[in-house]
């Protein structure tokens, strides 16, 4: 028997319902219902919600093209290494597709029709997109994660710097409302309590993350912006970008798809990320998606090259991550994981390759985003930083300064160090140069 056919159309789920209605009325039920199964069956969903401005993104994304139009050594000020990039802004060619050695992610891609496909990532190179992490989460109390909760950097060119914190708060407000209105919709359409996922939520370290391509330099057709990968947040929400290029597959189509957000209509695209998949078991997986230039790319930059010949040519993705906090225990609910192997169950049956089944052991929320960060670090593990590291360790026995417990947390330092974003301080204080890495969401 073959799979079901899906259409390639993404759900559109109206917020307005759910804010303006009695949360038991039929309609909102319903639409909770239609939120939930878009997102078990696609993985994501383009979002409605009235509240949001069409002109805050136009502003925001006017800022964040002047923002990356300044030269690299003005944007290198608001680099923060030592802070694994985690606030500020991260230059092209950092951060690095994980999927190129990420053995199950691999195997989603075998899995797909060779048509379906997306661009060959096998060669590894890092993607040549700049970033800016801008926070937009409640500090928690107490956390066991601090290294998650830095500053914002606020740049300081003159032309930018007064337009910067109200834009990227206006617009990250935004979208951070809108999301959190679905995270409700989603929580209430699978027999939960609507504040399930917000409350877990509630210390997220939670990110305006925009990306910005320079489409002069990384212009021609076919090029990786950002190569496959899923989030590992909770729930990803994007405004709409100015130059088309994301791509998303959807779960159970197999299929590419090209995202069209409609202009001017407050719209935006919600897709699951790695949280939401371990907290429901399964039930919703983790969409992957890649950003690249294609045919409908290339007629934008013509169309804008001749109607806005003054603006820079960079494409900025209007992007916003929602965490779970970091002190949450992430365990799959049982309700959802048991619906999860039904669904699986049903999947098979209809014909359709599910993969390996995933397990999902108990988890803190950091730790979690910790081994994703691990799992990135080693691909940059290289002999020069180990032998920088163990050379560390061999200047610390000289000085004698440390009893034996350190020197064994140092060895562990050796091998985990670039795993653990806390840890870079304390290496970088004993005046080691030590190579950061970053992650790619
Ligand atoms: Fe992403």
């Amino acid at each position: 028997m073959s799979p079901p056919e899906l259409s390639m159309d993404l759900p559109v789920i109206d917020l307005d319902v759910f804010l303006n209605n009695p949360i038991d009325s039929p309609e909102v039920q319903a639409e909770c219902k239609k939120a939930a199964d878009a997102l078990i069956t696609y993985g994501a969903l383009v979002l409605h919600d009235s509240r949001v401005s069409e002109q805050d993104n136009e502003t925001f994304l006017d800022l964040l093209e002047d923002y990356f139009a300044q030269p690299e050594e003005v944007l290198k000020k608001d680099e923060r290494p030592e802070l694994s990039y985690q606030v500020g802004v991260t230059l092209e060619n950092t951060e690095k597709p994980k999927c190129a050695v990420d053995e199950p992610c691999l195997n989603v891609i075998r899995r797909l029709a060779p048509s379906e496909r997306p661009l060959d990532i096998s060669g590894h190179q890092p993607d040549p997109k700049c970033r800016f992490f801008w926070r937009m989460g409640e500090t928690a109390p107490n956390t066991q994660f601090p290294s998650l909760n830095a500053d914002n950097i606020v740049p300081q060119a003159p032309h930018i710097k007064e337009r910067w914190t109200p834009a990227m708060n206006k617009w990250g407000t935004s979208m951070k409302n809108a999301v959190e209105g679905l995270a409700r919709m989603a929580a209430v359409g699978m027999g939960l309590d609507a504040n399930t996922f917000v409350d877990a939520g509630r210390y997220g370290p939670h990110l305006l993350a925009p990306t910005a391509s320079d489409l002069v330099k990384y212009g021609a057709k076919d090029t990786i912006l950002a190569g496959f990968h899923t989030d590992l947040n909770f729930l990803t929400i994007h405004g709409r970008s100015r130059y088309p290029g994301l791509h998303i597959w959807a779960r159970n189509t197999g299929k590419r798809i090209a995202v069209k957000i409609p202009a001017g209509r407050n719209y935006l695209l919600v897709q699951a990320g790695k949280q939401l998949e371990y907290l429901s078991g399964g039930l919703v997986k983790a969409g992957y998606h890649e950003v690249v230039v294609n045919e409908r790319t290339l007629e934008t930059i013509a169309m804008r090259k001749e109607k806005f010949p003054d603006r820079p040519l960079i494409r900025i993705s209007s992007t916003f991550f929602w965490h779970l906090s970091s002190d949450f225990d992430l365990a799959p609910i049982p309700s959802l994981a048991a619906k999860a192997k039904e669904v699986r169950q049903k999947m098979i049956e209809l014909g359709w390759d599910e993969g390996e089944e995933v397990s999902y052991p108990p988890i803190k929320v950091g730790e979690q985003v910790q081994n994703e960060l691990k799992h990135i670090a080693l691909m940059w593990w290289d002999i020069s930083s180990m032998l920088e590291c163990f050379l560390g360790y061999l200047k610390w026995n000289f000085i004698d300064h440390f009893g034996a417990t350190e020197r064994f947390a140092f060895m562990a330092d050796c091998k985990q160090f670039k795993a653990e974003p806390g840890r870079l301080e304390k290496l970088k204080l004993n005046g080691r140069k030590i190579k950061e890495f970053t992650v790619t969401e």
